[in-house]
């Protein structure tokens, strides 16, 4: 794994992140899509969005009534979101500057402009094998989400240590041996799991109990 900052990574690598990528996980992000269940006018938060590629498989799902915030504490990530949700006109996507192992509801409210914010949905899409304390960032992001609210993420995952997983894991500055799953798995009813690419990408998601509603919510 790479040692440096992933933050100062993402910001280095952020104008070529869109490039690099191109369209390899379009599958996997609509596929998480679907297990997150989207309805028009929902309101989700995409941890961790990066460039954000999710937004417009999101805003699929909730239209133009819903709310969509996208977070990520590289400046260099968000700039290239920002330019993708002007390009398109995407009125109803708010952009977060901030580390997912600090936010707040208050936080969501502000971005948003949204006094009475619920959060129904939290998607993360290739960031818990690249947050430091990723399990902080769980923890912080499933207390927010609202009761009865879903909650997906797609990674890649692996145990092997070879060369392709060193060259994964210094181009994304990640740490692909974590189990990230589990904490979701053993929190959340509805639990869903599907794996992609021969097994080394896997989509979750899973439903918050209602008696685990959150302080973030307008029926706390
Ligand atoms: C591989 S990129 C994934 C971007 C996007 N979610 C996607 O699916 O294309 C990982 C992202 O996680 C962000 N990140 C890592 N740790 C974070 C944290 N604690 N808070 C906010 N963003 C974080 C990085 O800045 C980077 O943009």
């Amino acid at each position: 794994m790479t040692k440096e900052n992933p933050t100062r990574w993402y910001d280095r690598i952020a104008p070529l992140y869109d490039p690099f990528i191109l369209g390899s996980y379009n599958r996997a992000r609509q596929r998480t899509m679907q297990q997150l269940r989207l309805e028009p006018g929902q309101t989700v938060l995409d941890v961790a969005c990066g460039t954000g590629q999710n937004f417009r498989f999101t805003l699929e799902g909730i239209g133009p009534t819903g709310t969509l915030i996208g977070t990520d504490y590289s400046k260099g990530m968000l700039a290239q979101a920002r330019r993708k949700v002007e390009k398109n006109g995407w009125g109803n996507v708010h952009l977060l500057h901030a580390d997912a192992r600090a936010l707040s509801p208050a936080m969501l409210r502000e971005a948003s402009g949204q006094a009475n914010l619920r959060l129904d949905r939290v998607v993360c899409t290739l960031g818990f094998s690249v947050a430091p304390e990723w399990e902080a960032v769980f923890v912080r992001t499933w207390e927010m989400l609202a009761g009865n609210g879903r909650y997906a993420i797609m990674d890649w995952y692996t145990p092997r240590r070879n060369l392709f997983t060193q060259f994964v894991n210094r181009v994304a500055a990640s740490d692909i041996s974590r189990r990230w799953w589990e904490p979701l798995m053993g929190t959340a009813v509805e639990f869903e799991q599907e794996r992609m690419a021969g097994g080394l990408w896997r989509i979750v998601s899973g439903t918050k109990p209602i008696a685990q509603n959150s302080q973030g919510s307008k029926s706390a």
